[in-house]
């Protein structure tokens, strides 16, 4: 049988590599690649067919906003103006890191980026590779890279360059590559945080947690913080199922014979159970939890059986992303 082409998989991303991918993206192709929190599906964020292909080839509906990511604060008044004081405070303390700003967007964001409204969504990342990926970009004219989370829509999120080919890599074309950064630290997606009203509001818990937030703007109270993460419509990815694997994901219940397990390793395994994951602390429960899911279904595993750990830091991320897996409504 004649093997179909496929997209390059870049394992060594060096100086050369990482031209080549900038100039592929300038050119209109899709380049996934790692960030420090989660693999992100690249294309330039002012060239509307290339987005267009990130809608197909993640099987997303249409009108969802994508983040832009870019280099450094420098470049973020192209894409965003009105930028409240507090939120220049959070981007000094957390840039490059795992935290998206929205903030009331210039013309260059379109209405193909912002799903139409008059916000975009902005993020530095950590990552050396995104990071000399996007200088790079830039370097040779570009303005931001958009990059949703490299995975089918609803799907998990990928860690490693791996997953992005499982999720992928019938949908990506020969053009398109996927940059391999080794496993991602953080492992779940960045906070996002409203920036467009008097007061700063998180959309999206993640590794940038509330404690972290109130260290650097004094006076807000975690209700200040949260207060539209009950019913907001903003970000999608917090109303239906997401985040979630084939298999069931079951929270805080008795597992049985042959189902998977996860749980803090001070928990024992179930008898009968599968120990998918035994993270020591929440951060290394934030950075295995995506893959533990993903080999549940490489097991074929029906049921995944999850102990929440606590809310305290990034647990309150980990149990966010858990209760929507978990959705089934
Ligand atoms: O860590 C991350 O944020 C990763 C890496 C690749 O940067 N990206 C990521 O993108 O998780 P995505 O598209 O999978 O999730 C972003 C969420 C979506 O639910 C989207 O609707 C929301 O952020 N979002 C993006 N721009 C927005 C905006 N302008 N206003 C409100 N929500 C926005
Ligand atoms: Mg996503």
């Amino acid at each position: 049988m004649q093997q179909l082409p496929t997209m390059a998989i870049i394992l060594n991303c060096t100086e050369s590599a990482i031209k080549d991918a900038a100039t592929s993206l300038i050119s209109g192709n899709l380049v996934a690649f790692p960030t420090e929190t989660v693999y992100g599906l690249g294309a330039d964020a002012t060239n509307e067919d290339a987005i267009a292909r990130i809608y197909t080839v993640k099987g997303r509906p249409t009108g969802h906003p994508i983040i832009v990511h870019i280099s450094s604060m420098a470049h973020l008044d192209k894409w965003a103006r009105e930028i409240p004081e507090y939120a220049i405070k959070l981007a000094r303390s957390f840039w490059p890191g795992p935290m998206t700003l929205i903030l009331p967007r210039t013309a260059l964001a379109k209405d193909f980026i912002t799903g139409e409204q008059d916000n975009v969504g902005i993020r530095v990342p950590s990552h050396t590779v995104a990071l000399e990926l996007l200088k790079e970009f830039e370097f040779q004219g570009g303005s931001g890279v958009a990059a949703p989370s490299a995975n089918r829509f609803g799907a998990v999120s990928p860690t490693t360059a791996k997953a992005v080919e499982l999720e992928l890599g019938n949908y990506l074309s020969p053009s398109d590559q996927i940059l391999d950064g080794g496993h991602c630290d953080v492992g779940i997606e960045s906070t996002i945080i409203d920036c467009t009203g008097k007061t700063p509001i998180i959309l999206r818990p993640g590794a940038i947690t509330i404690e972290m937030i109130q260290k650097v703007i004094i006076g807000l109270t975690e209700s200040d913080l949260y207060s539209a993460l009950s019913d907001q419509i903003k970000a999608p990815g917090s109303l239906e199922s997401h985040y979630a694997p084939k298999a069931k994901v079951v929270l805080n219940g008795r597992s049985g014979n042959g189902d998977g397990f996860i749980a803090l390793s001070s928990i024992p395994t179930p008898s009968g159970s599968i120990r998918l994951a035994s993270p020591a602390d929440n951060e290394e429960f934030a950075r295995v939890l995506y893959q533990a899911l993903r080999s549940a279904d490489s097991s074929g595993l029906q049921n995944v059986y999850v102990v929440l750990p606590s809310r305290v830091g990034i647990g309150a991320a980990i149990n966010d992303r858990l209760r929507k897996a978990a959705f089934s409504g």
